[in-house]
């Protein structure tokens, strides 16, 4: 109770403006009870991060986890706080109790009230002032059943979770801004999605597998796949259903590695973006299919969260009747073109090689399909093949092929975003950084215009390299050395083909 008053008073001296050297945000969050959905997510573990190291006043963060893979939810509960995204709380003085404030929930967001018990449910009704949901699948090739159950459905079960909440202050539901991929301009609205998502929702949990993917392809419309699709009905959702509480659409690009926090290229997973770069870094990809003059939409971890963090606040003080949408990204502020992304990678790849290098670096964007269908099977496909055999033979185990294939499927997956550009508006994050005190714009910057590129590569090259494949910056020089060979061994490849070329040509 002493922790739900101080929390209103604070709220209330929050909207009366203090200071602009007081943290209102921070203020914000004293004594404030969150629930996450998402929690062990790349975009929850920050957030998760972010809000105890940053807003230390927080009472509890409750964090909804299902059971995975044969492990209970304690089990990833405790993995979860042993990833390295919180070592900077871990060797602070106030360790242990910032990790007490953190508490694990069962429940699975694809369960009929996301698979609460009666006593977490009231636990959570009781308590909670402040939601994000971040759960989802971000498969874009997911069934469309499963999409919609988790994206959709599990949307709809949040917010109802959300209504029975005695002191809710905000809900935001992390969204993305492909959400309307069948449209190039994209303001902060809410848009009707192709299909009517009760009558999809009603599809998918009545129709055999097989009927579902016949109708499945209509139901989609423009959308590229499941995922915006359900993304979308999603957000028609929370405008439809969730207008009597106050609620907030953050709607991110392409997440990427940490801009500053919780460490410069902090970054945990290779999907999408970050597995290409890593890939490109360690030179198994030679071609890859985009339009390299386009902007490519990319947005930090950590300008995200703390637009999440901040967008609460805002929903919470300057609460309108309609739900606020925010295009969490970079394209309209800070542009970035493919080329560029491309070329800082390899560039800064070569810099610092990793000692997992696997050739000597280099690729290039087609936007032919057919031209590099063609050099996929002679530069990724052959040479994988030719590593397998000659793992096998040396008595390691083959993967080379496994690799492939992982990025054939990703690559293929994500082609329709490397061939397409749009226009976010993003006057919502304008009034939003306007809106924070200047303590706020310290504490939890939200401008991607302050991000410089080069040295954000340079450090997301590094981040890779440090916590993707775990190989830290003494091993550089035998990267190095690794380098130089595979130089050499590359110019002599291409001596070879030109060899093989002038003698078939002579042939004829
Ligand atoms: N990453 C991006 O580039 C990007 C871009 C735009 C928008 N977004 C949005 O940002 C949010 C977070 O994405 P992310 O990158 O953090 O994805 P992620 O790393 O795949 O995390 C997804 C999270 O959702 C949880 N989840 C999935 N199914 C669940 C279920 N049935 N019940 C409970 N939890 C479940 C996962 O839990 P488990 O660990 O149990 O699987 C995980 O914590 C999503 O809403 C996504 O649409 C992401």
């Amino acid at each position: 109770m002493a922790n739900n008053t101080n929390f209103k008073n604070l709220q209330w001296t929050a909207s009366c403006g203090l200071g602009d050297d007081v943290s209102q945000v921070g203020n914000f969050y004293n004594g404030a009870t969150v629930f996450v959905t998402g929690g062990t997510g790349f975009v929850g573990k920050a957030l998760i991060e972010k809000l105890l190291r940053s807003c230390p006043g927080i009472n509890t963060i409750y964090i909804l986890i299902r059971p995975k893979r044969g492990k209970d939810i304690q089990c990833r509960f405790e993995e979860l706080l042993k990833n390295p995204v919180f070592d900077r709380i871990r060797f602070s003085t106030d360790s242990t109790r910032l990790f007490d404030k953190v508490v694990c929930i069962n429940g699975d967001v694809s369960d009929h009230e996301l698979g609460l018990s009666a006593e977490d449910k009231q636990t959570l009704c009781s308590e909670v002032n402040v939601v994000f949901h971040s759960a989802a699948t971000v498969k874009f090739n997911e069934s469309l059943r499963t999409a919609v159950t988790l994206n959709t459905l599990g949307t709809r079960r949040v917010i109802d979770l959300c209504r029975s909440m005695d002191n809710l202050k905000a809900m935001v539901h992390v969204s993305t801004a492909y959400s309307n991929a069948d449209k190039m301009t994209i303001q902060e609205t809410v848009y009707k999605p192709p299909g009517d998502p009760d009558y999809v929702i009603n599809c998918c949990l009545k129709m055999s597998e097989e009927d579902l993917q016949k109708v499945g392809r209509k139901l989609q419309g423009k959308h590229p796949n499941t995922y915006t699709m359900t993304k979308a009905m999603a957000e028609w959702v929370v405008s439809e259903q969730a207008d009597d509480i106050p609620v907030a659409i953050v709607r991110p690009s392409i997440v990427t590695a940490a801009w500053k926090e919780p460490f410069e290229g902090w970054v945990d997973n290779i999907s999408g973006i970050t597995g290409i770069m890593m890939e490109i870094g360690r030179g198994t990809i030679r071609s890859i299919v985009c339009d390299q003059k386009l902007r490519v939409d990319i947005i930090p971890v950590d300008i995200l969260v703390n637009t999440l963090i901040t967008s609460a606040w805002h929903t919470a003080v300057h609460r309108q009747n309609a739900v606020r949408v925010y295009n969490c990204t970079s394209g309209a502020l800070n542009p970035l073109r493919w080329e560029e992304l491309g070329g800082l990678t390899q560039y800064h790849s070569l810099a610092a090689p990793s000692k997992y290098l696997q050739w000597y670096p280099g690729f290039s964007f087609r936007t032919n399909r057919m031209v590099h269908r063609l050099c996929e099977i002679l530069f990724h496909f052959v040479p994988a093949f030719v590593l397998d055999i000659v793992l096998r033979l040396t008595g390691s185990k083959p993967m080379m092929l496994n690799v492939y294939r992982r990025f054939k499927m990703a690559a293929r997956t994500g082609e329709f975003f490397a061939l397409h550009q749009w226009h976010f508006i993003s006057d919502n994050i304008k009034q939003l950084n306007k809106d924070v005190t200047s303590a706020d714009r310290r504490a939890f910057p939200v401008d991607v215009t302050r991000v410089v590129w080069d040295s954000y590569v340079k450090d997301y090259v590094f981040g890779i390299r440090n916590f993707v494949l775990k190989d830290p910056p003494s091993t550089i020089p035998a990267g190095l050395r690794k380098l130089q060979k595979f130089y050499w061994l590359h110019r002599l490849a291409q001596c070879a083909c030109l060899g093989v070329l002038m003698h078939v040509i002579k042939l004829k």
